[in-house]
């Protein structure tokens, strides 16, 4: 095994956090990889009780592989390991209850979306060209992504159009609440107020 002394002071950190900055191809997912397998083949932690968390599908992918070789399928299968929207996505299938919401909720994705907006703008009235869909969705996604809800947003922003837009936020919500449905944003904001508000969550 060729590892430098730098990754093994990595791999072998336990407490506390740890922040490992190194060049492209240098050797980080290595010590990623050797530091979970060694938390779990030697301080005898449970697969479940290791996160691990990926940017990409390709790179969640990649861990996966990796750790698999080095400590079994079975185990690997147990680590809270993926993006971070597959990460949320497993954990509100148990946790949206908690929110009074079904656990059997659809993803929607940029195009579910776009056509909601568009009802929703048809609906209310208001001019397509003035009102576009993708620069609405934008700006809710941007809402969500800072922990605001259409409420929050109605109360930041008072002009004619902003309020117009705030409405549109709100009935989209409603549409995607009725229709049994989370966007990408929801995910991440709704597991963020499950564990604010359910501490023991994260245990
Ligand atoms: N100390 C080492 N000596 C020799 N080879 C190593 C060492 N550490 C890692 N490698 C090898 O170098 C290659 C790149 O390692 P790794 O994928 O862990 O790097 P990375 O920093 O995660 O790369 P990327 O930036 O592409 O994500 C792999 O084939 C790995 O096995
Ligand atoms: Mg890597």
């Amino acid at each position: 095994m060729n590892l430098n002394e730098q990754q093994v002071e990595a791999i072998f950190h336990i407490n506390g956090p740890l922040l490992i900055l190194a060049g492209a191809g240098s050797g980080k997912t290595r010590v990623l990889t050797e530091r979970i397998a060694n938390l779990i083949s030697r301080e005898n932690v449970a697969p479940y009780n290791i996160l691990a968390v990926t940017f990409t599908n390709k790179a969640a992918k990649e861990m996966k592989e990796r750790i698999s070789k080095r400590i079994g399928e079975e185990d690997t299968k147990n680590i809270w390991m993926g993006t971070f929207h597959s990460i949320c996505s497993r954990m509100l299938r148990t946790d949206m209850v908690l929110l009074g919401r079904k656990s059997n909720f659809v993803i929607y994705d940029n195009a579910d979306q776009t056509k909601i907006i568009n009802d929703c703008i048809k609906q209310a009235n208001l001019d397509k060209e003035t009102y576009q869909a993708n620069k609405i969705i934008n700006i809710i996604s941007k809402s969500k992504s800072s922990g605001y809800t259409a409420e929050d947003y109605l109360k930041k922003h008072l002009s004619y159009s902003d309020q117009k837009i705030g409405e549109l936020f709100m009935m989209y919500d409603e549409t995607l609440k009725k229709n049994n449905a989370l966007d990408f944003d929801d995910m991440l904001f709704y597991v963020v107020k499950i564990l604010k508000e359910n501490p023991d969550r994260l245990s």
